[in-house]
């Protein structure tokens, strides 16, 4: 194990998007599984980074009118912080707009095309921009992405095609002679069943219609496909086909690409695939976890129901929420965030069995010896027991991590500190401490407790990046061969004589009904606001009435087609999105009170239906030229009209 090399990787983040607690959950569980390879004596790479390119982060920067590079470089550096505010201790960060990068993919998509894996054809199909994903007519459910449900657009375009294909059955078996390398094991019979089997078309890689990408060397009016351009992150960052390709030499292949469940086949199938055309291994395991589920769907910016990570941190502590991500969900499966599962879990398992633990062996040392324990020490009946226990967990432990199996680790080490607290309960150093006999026996009493704590701290790193230290405080722990990993597997290395220092609560408790009252009170305000609208609203439809109009006041109201090109906020409004509006061959600026509806990334590409003659109108400090029509329900939702068959902008509507 020594000096053996270990290959994590996290996807790369797309930063069109403020991150939220679900792609932290995903990036937590790498930073652990980094953590505790590094503590088992690995020589560990952890990557992760950002994946910059393509249509939909290219239309976000010009509805923000700023440049593409301008707007990920903000985006890139808050993510950056947001990881540090998490602890993440990745060794590489790299952005697929890097130099070294740009080249890389350069030369890797001229070495597919002189090997004959990629050609040129034409592309005629579907895309999803939110997902970046191209799709065949029958793929669609309801005419929209089958993966998020959003709006999908119509594409023909000259393009590039990667010879998928030809290496649909080298998948297949490879997927079959490995058993490890797709997990959890789920996720295989899903890849093979619903993609695989049936047949894999050649994959579109390259598009024409937009800039934001890296350009195909020899065809420069193409852009690479941004997938593949993300997916060879993974060796572009260990320097791949360049002169300084050592960390590549070493790292390559990963040991696992950890990726979220609905990302699983680009990294099972597509990456596999270009890997076998460059002639290059494999990765050992691609793991797919599920999500974080707010209210029964997955959390997401479009859905309004992120939950920010870094406000969590500030109430709760970075311990506390790492802990939670981590112990609440089995890794793989989905899993519900509420607060008040996390108020209970930092309640119950920290506050109450871990920091109550500590902070009980402390006062007592405390207490009953003045700070330091008496070397004349004597065992009691139940040392052997929790002896025992400690082996047993330290096993398991060991056992569950090697697998990526977070949760199942920590309740296992949840046995041994509530058998830890339980051994505090059978020896009653209360009682003890009132025989004058019997101060031997309470000094070893409480020695064993401190050697399970420490035990315990050293378990609990990678999960806790201060608990263990504000531990290792407390009991004067400063020899570092006191908290390696391999000292877990010993009994008894503490010094005897141990003297302890008083510290603050490591885990204080909260006040559930408070805490959750605080965000009812929230909630509350944001409902009224909403009923007190409503209300004035509805006052005002009741005294509409509609007189008769002639087809002659009707052909008054020039109505076109449009297509929404680029929409923003607008400054101090809730309600108010600036969309640019492409008819016939002009653009126009309309503003739209739709902003709590469809953010502004939904908004473009979409065909609407525009009220053009109408006399421009100043709102907020801007200048509307026209209307977008909507429907409106009884509550003031609004839905956008549009024309069904998605003719050209600056069609007539009668
Ligand atoms: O897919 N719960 O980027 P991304 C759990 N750029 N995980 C979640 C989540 C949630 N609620 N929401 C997002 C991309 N994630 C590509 C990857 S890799 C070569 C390119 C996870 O920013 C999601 O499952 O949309 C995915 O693994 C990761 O965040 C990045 O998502
Ligand atoms: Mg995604």
């Amino acid at each position: 194990m020594q000096g053996e090399k270990f290959y994590i990787t996290t996807p790369i983040y797309y930063p069109s998007d403020k991150l939220h607690i679900g792609h932290s959950y995903c990036t937590v569980a790498a930073d652990a599984m980094a953590r505790y390879k590094r503590l088992r004596g690995y020589d560990v790479m952890f990557l992760t980074g950002s994946d910059e390119h393509g249509q939909k982060i290219e239309r976000i920067a010009t509805s923000q009118n700023v440049t593409p590079k301008q707007y990920v470089d903000k985006i890139v550096s808050g993510i950056k912080e947001l990881w540090s505010s998490l602890d993440i201790s990745y060794d590489k960060f790299i952005r697929t707009t890097d130099e070294q990068h740009v080249e890389a993919i350069k030369k890797i998509f001229k070495t597919l095309y002189d090997k004959g894996d990629i050609y040129k054809s034409e592309y005629e199909g579907w895309y999803c921009t939110p997902c970046e994903t191209f799709f065949t007519e029958h793929q669609l459910v309801d005419g929209k992405c089958p993966d998020c449900g959003r709006d999908v657009e119509k594409l023909k375009e000259e393009s590039y095609f990667f010879r998928l294909s030809k290496y649909q059955d080298r998948l297949i078996k490879h997927i079959e002679d490995n058993p490890g390398f797709i997990s959890p094991a789920s996720r295989q019979t899903e890849m093979l069943s619903n993609f695989l089997r049936p047949g894999l078309d050649d994959l579109c890689v390259s598009r024409t219609s937009f800039k934001w990408g890296i350009p195909v060397d020899f065809d420069p009016g193409h852009i690479v496909y941004v997938w593949v351009d993300a997916l060879s992150n993974y060796i572009t960052a260990l320097g791949y086909d360049t002169d300084n390709d050592e960390l590549f030499k070493k790292y390559w292949p990963a040991d696992v690409h950890l990726v979220g469940k609905e990302i699983v086949r680009f990294h099972t199938i597509i990456w596999p695939a270009m890997l076998m055309a460059l002639d290059l291994p494999l990765p050992k395991k691609v793991f797919g976890h599920g999500w974080l589920i707010i209210d029964g769907g997955k959390m997401s910016k479009s859905k309004g129901n992120v939950v920010d990570p870094k406000v969590l941190v500030d109430k709760y502590g970075l311990d506390a929420i790492r802990y939670f991500l981590l112990r609440e969900v089995a890794f793989g499966q989905d899993g519900n965030f509420t607060n008040e599962a996390l108020i209970q879990r930092i309640n119950s398992d920290l506050a109450n069995d871990l920091g109550n633990l500590v902070s009980r062996t402390v006062g007592m040392i405390e207490k009953y010896f003045g700070n330091t324990l008496p070397s004349q020490q004597d065992s009691t009946e139940f040392d052997l027991s929790l002896i025992e226990t400690a082996a047993a967990t330290v096993e398991k432990f060991e056992g569950y991590m090697d697998r990526m199996l977070f949760s199942d680790a920590l309740s296992e080490l949840w046995v041994l500190i509530r058998r830890t607290n339980k051994y505090i309960d059978e020896t009653q150093p209360w009682v003890l401490c009132k025989d004058e006999e019997k101060q031997s026996m309470l000094a070893g009493a409480l020695y064993n407790v401190s050697e399970s704590i420490r035990i315990i701290s050293i378990m609990i790193q990678p999960f806790m990046t201060h608990a263990p230290k504000l531990i290792w405080q407390q009991f004067n722990i400063t020899d570092p061969s006191l908290t390696e990993w391999d000292s877990i597997k010993k009994w008894g290395l503490l010094a005897h004589d141990l003297s302890v220092t008083k510290g603050d609560i490591i885990f204080p408790r909260i006040d559930m009904k408070k805490e959750l009252a605080e965000l009812e009170a929230a909630l509350k305000v944001a409902q009224s606001e909403s009923i007190a609208n409503q209300t004035s609203k509805k006052a005002e439809e009741e005294k509409e009435v509609f007189e008769e109009i002639t087809i002659d006041d009707f052909c008054k109201v020039q109505l076109v087609t449009g297509e929404v090109i680029a929409s923003e906020p607008v400054k101090g409004s809730k309600k108010l999105l600036k969309n640019t509006v492409k008819l016939d061959d002009e653009t126009r600026t309309i503003l739209s009170g739709i902003a709590k509806y469809y953010t502004p990334v939904e908004m473009v590409g979409k065909k609407v239906i525009v009220v053009a003659n109408l006399a421009p109108r100043k709102m907020m400090g801007e200048i509307s030229h026209g209307m977008i029509l909507c429907a409106e329900d009884v509550d003031g939702n609004l839905s956008l009209a549009t024309d069904d068959k998605q003719f050209e902008s600056g069609c007539e509507i009668r």
